[in-house]
Formats: structure tokens, sequence, C-alpha cells
């Protein structure tokens, strides 16, 4: 082990932060570390919105479910897959952009994710916890209309920051046969040895949900992916996207 499979491992998502804000300096530092993350033909399509009015942080933290912690986190960001200066670089040169691409949205959106993710990472180094907001979606049009966002731009969700007043179980992740295969997506490993190996992971994420700090529930993994699959999610992401010219064709 190192310091930062250390810190990877012991990422948790934090909810509650302690009154004190981040200064300006250190949080620079974390956007910068998190530019570093690698981006797909070095395009760089994203934008982050640090939001700090009051007014636009109780309407986002009520329209992403409510989520108290929207507004009450030091920091909150949304995080925008933009390519709007891809096409200023167009204009710069004379290129009439192609737009609509689906392709383009894979590339800004995965970009955005990464960038995200660095910064997370980057913040728990430095003692800051956080966790991402995908509630942003529940509304991304009032999103874009509160924070100004153009239609060569999106919201893939928002991130709360702080100093964590908390310090929740880590999350047991799934077995490492479960997500790792060697060279095949369907290899040697019976159907039974997997369904063995999620019965045992359901049993080990009961056993966290039943005795983890708050939020206590009688739950397997499975029955929740099940729920969460079992249901429509957001119906309205095709048409908010196709309206902004992403996923056009
Ligand atoms: C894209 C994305 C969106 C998320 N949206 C929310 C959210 O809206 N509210 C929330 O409380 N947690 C949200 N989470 C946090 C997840 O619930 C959390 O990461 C997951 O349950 C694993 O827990 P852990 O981060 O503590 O390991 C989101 C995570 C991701 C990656």
């Amino acid at each position: 082990m190192n310091a930062t499979i250390d810190l990877l491992s012991r990422h948790r998502s934090v909810r509650k932060f302690k009154d004190k804000p981040v200064d300006d300096a250190l949080f620079h530092t974390v956007v910068k570390a998190a530019q570093c993350a690698s981006t797909s033909s070095h395009v760089q399509a994203y934008t982050i919105i640090r939001v700090q009015d009051k007014d636009n942080r109780r309407q986002i933290a009520d329209l992403a479910g409510p989520q108290l912690w929207v507004e009450q986190a030091p920091i909150f960001l949304v995080f925008c897959a933009d390519l709007t200066r891809l096409e200023s670089a167009c204009d710069r040169h004379g290129i009439a952009p192609e737009k609509g691409w689906a392709e383009q949205f894979v590339v800004a959106t995965v970009d955005t994710a990464l960038l995200a993710q660095n910064l997370m990472i980057a913040a728990e180094s430095l003692g800051l916890g956080g966790v991402f907001i995908g509630g942003i979606r529940n509304d991304p049009k009032m999103v874009c209309e509160l924070l100004n966002i153009p239609d060569t731009a999106y919201p893939v969700f928002g991130m709360c920051l702080g100093y964590p007043d908390q310090t929740p179980t880590i999350k047991p992740r799934l077995p490492l046969d479960l997500v790792l295969r060697e060279d095949f997506f369907s290899g040697p490993k019976s159907k039974k040895d997997r369904t063995d190996s999620l019965s045992a992971y359901d049993q080990t994420c009961k056993g966290y949900y039943l005795s983890r700090d708050s939020n206590l529930k009688d739950q397997t993994w499975s029955r929740q992916m099940a729920n969460f699959m079992g249901k429509v999610s957001r119906p309205h992401m095709k048409s908010f996207l196709k309206k902004r010219g992403f996923f056009l064709k």
C-alpha cells in the first residue's frame, strides 16, 4: 500500500460539514490538480461553477431533493460538460463546427466526470470531504436558468465540499471477481460462482446497512439495484439534452 491507495480506499461521501470556510488558495490548488486528469484529445470540455449565491443554493438544494447539504456545504460546485470553448476555437479558425453528435456528448461527459473525480480525491487529500450531487438533474433546465448555462453546455452533476463533521462507515464495494474479467467478458468462471459471489456481497451490504451510523435499513445490494432499475428515473433527460443540441445524431 501507499498513501494514494490508502486515500482512495478511505473514500466515503460526506454530507455534514464543519462551519469552517475553505481557503480560496486551497480550493484553487484542488481545482488545478483536478485539471490534470486525462482528457480526450486534450479537449478539456468542462466548466465548473462555484455557486455562492444563497438564493440559488437554496433553489438548487430544493430541486435536488431537497438535499440540505447542498445549501449548507461551504462549497457547492456544478460541473458542466461544455463545448463552448471548442466552438470558439472553430470561430477563431474559421471552421464550422460539427454539432450535435452523440460522440461529442460522450467525450464532454467523460471529461467532466474524470475532472470531478480528480477534484474529489485532491480535496480529500487535503482533509476535505464531499459528495457528488446527481440530484441537480431532477430539473436541469432550472439549473441552467439559475446559473446562465448556455446551450453549448449542460450540468452533469453537482458536488458539495467542506471540512467533514462526520466519519461515515466506508461502503463495501463489489468483489473483484464480479467487476474484473480476464480476456473476455464471459470467462471460465461459472454462472453459479458469480451468483454465489453476488449472494455473499448482498450479505456484506446487508451487514453494512444494518450497522452503519445513520439511515439504517434492512436491504441487500441486489434488492436496491432491482428497485433502482425497476423504475424510470429522470425521463426528461433525453428531451432536455436534445433541446440543448446534444445527442441529436
Ligand atoms: C454521479 C453521482 C451522483 C450522486 N448523487 C448524489 C446525490 O444527489 N445525493 C447524495 O447524497 N449522494 C449522491 N451520490 C453519492 C453516492 O450515493 C455515493 O457515492 C455512493 O452511494 C457510494 O458511497 P460512498 O461515496 O460513500 O462510497 C452521487 C454519486 C455520484 C457518483
